[in-house]
């Protein structure tokens, strides 16, 4: 029998509010985390991300006249373009869409007393215009930013108060949404804060004397932040479904000597212990000794165990871009990735910014996470960050997109095949966006063009790319059609 997607798979793509939206002070928005991270030219950039940033670079950023460049303020101006934006979409025949609230837009300090009515209201438009085109909206509560504000006052998530806000936060939009939203995420890529404090969790490295003290016990409060929105939307949303999301980091070793086993392995656990704490509800054994080892010692409060192991998620949503290689040493040449790193793979190409194609990985992950957790599984990220140049007549022949899709989308097809349980695939921005690692927009992974470059410069003209008539093919014949 033909290897198929299951009727009712959920197909479209993903997004995140700061790195889509633009419009960063308009309609009550308070100023956000990512709002704060400059644009550093590839030449001045210290590696590849441009994810850390000093408590200079954050005051600097309040400043009115500064000088340095936001890109994360315009994003793609989907605050004025979302209409013209969820039409393509839906002519793509997108079965769900994948976007965040900004925190900002509706709390624009995080601590104020009452919601902010327009940024409520600009999301209700957004969902009304998803329902005229029957797309279900998937929506992450926190997609690397919070108000900018909590990081001044309180440091970002180290500070426990921080959950009530946060709490307070998603028990407004759950019975705000509560019949518009069935689908949603807590904290995108949760496991990302270790690697970039300050996206994941509001932490600026300099203020802390012990920074991974501080992402663990940050980690913690978002930990039962989650767990505590997860009981929230179960009791006003019966219906939901409520979802983590891991940046899964699909680890090989480099050879078959056995330390290079053990040493992926302690990689592999490394990674899977958000979902650990997440799925079955406990911190494991590994990450406890860990935190011996290494003096590490997390603040909890009596019912934290408890809030854990009665509130896990309904599935696992997690972003697949690229797998890794860990060796025991010596280490060989490094190949980078979004937030990670690993060693570099002879078998595997590389993208245009050295991320190592590997879809056949994604298989194995699925199978990998699906044996571990045996709970639906969801692919909300994977995509092809290139550089993409219009032809003589202005058009994107983006074939090497379509290649990178169609090989993912196969090794989906396989593991559905192989007994795992997918609900569906949102691929990593359907239009062009702002990156998060680097905040150029020139590294694109759409279907649909964008008129800007890296400085904000441009019509914001929206433009069809070749990959777009493909993936509509794919999704009208439920992936039959590659
Ligand atoms: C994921 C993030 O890590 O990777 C997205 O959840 C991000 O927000 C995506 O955009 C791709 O990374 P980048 O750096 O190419 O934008």
């Amino acid at each position: 029998m033909a290897k198929r997607f299951p009727e009712g798979f959920l197909w479209g793509g993903a997004t995140a509010a700061n790195q889509l939206e633009g419009g960063y002070n308009l309609g009550g928005k308070g100023l956000s985390t990512a709002d704060m991270i400059p644009f550093i030219p590839k030449d001045e950039r210290d590696g590849d991300n441009a994810v850390h940033i000093t408590s200079e670079q954050f005051e600097e950023a309040f400043k009115e006249d500064s000088k340095k460049l936001y890109p994360k303020r315009w994003g793609v101006d989907f605050y004025h373009h979302y209409k013209e934006d969820i039409a393509l979409f839906g002519e793509m025949g997108f079965k769900t869409f994948r976007l965040s609230i900004s925190w900002a837009r509706i709390f624009p300090n995080g601590d104020d007393l009452h919601p902010n009515e327009e940024g409520l209201q600009f999301y209700d438009n957004i969902f009304e215009e998803l329902a005229k085109y029957n797309i279900e909206p998937l929506v992450t509560l926190s997609h690397y930013e919070m108000p900018a504000a909590l990081v001044k006052k309180y440091n970002g998530w180290i500070d426990r108060k921080v959950i009530n806000m946060f709490t307070k936060y998603a028990e407004t939009v759950f019975k705000r949404y509560r019949n518009k939203v069935k689908y949603w995420l807590t904290f995108n890529e949760i496991n990302a804060i270790a690697l970039a404090p300050y996206n994941g969790g509001g932490l600026i490295t300099d203020r802390f004397e012990n920074i991974e003290q501080a992402i663990y016990q940050a980690l913690h409060h978002q930990f039962i932040a989650s767990a505590t929105a997860v009981k929230l939307c179960r009791e006003i949303i019966p219906n939901a479904k409520v979802g983590c999301m891991l940046a899964r980091l699909e680890t090989y070793p480099e050879t078959c000597n056995p330390l290079d086993v053990l040493k992926t392995l302690k990689q592999e656990q490394m990674n899977f212990f958000y979902t650990d704490v997440q799925v079955r509800g406990y911190y494991p054994n590994f990450i406890k000794e860990y935190f011996r080892e290494n003096n590490i010692n997390i603040i909890m409060e009596e019912t934290d165990e408890d809030t854990l192991l009665q509130n896990r998620v309904d599935y696992i949503s997690f972003s697949y871009y690229m797998s890794l290689v860990e060796s025991a040493g010596p280490h060989g040449e490094r190949a980078p990735g979004n937030l990670f790193s690993g060693l570099k793979n002879p078998y595997l190409e590389s993208s245009d910014w050295g991320w190592q194609i590997d879809a056949v990985g994604l298989r194995v992950t699925l199978n990998k996470l699906y044996d571990r957790y045996q709970v639906p599984l969801f692919v909300v990220e994977n995509g092809l960050g290139a550089i993409d140049t219009p032809d003589d007549n202005g058009m994107i022949q983006d074939d090497y997109r379509i290649n990178y899709l169609r090989e993912h989308i196969v090794q989906m097809r396989e593991a559905i095949s192989d007994g795992v349980e997918l609900m569906g695939y949102t691929s990593w921005g359907p239009i062009d966006i702002i990156s998060v690692s680097t905040s150029e927009v020139s590294k694109r992974y759409g279907f649909i063009y964008v008129d800007i470059d890296d400085h904000g410069n441009g019509s914001f003209k929206r433009t069809k790319k070749k990959s777009f008539e493909w993936y509509k093919e794919v999704i009208n014949s439920n992936g039959q059609v590659l």
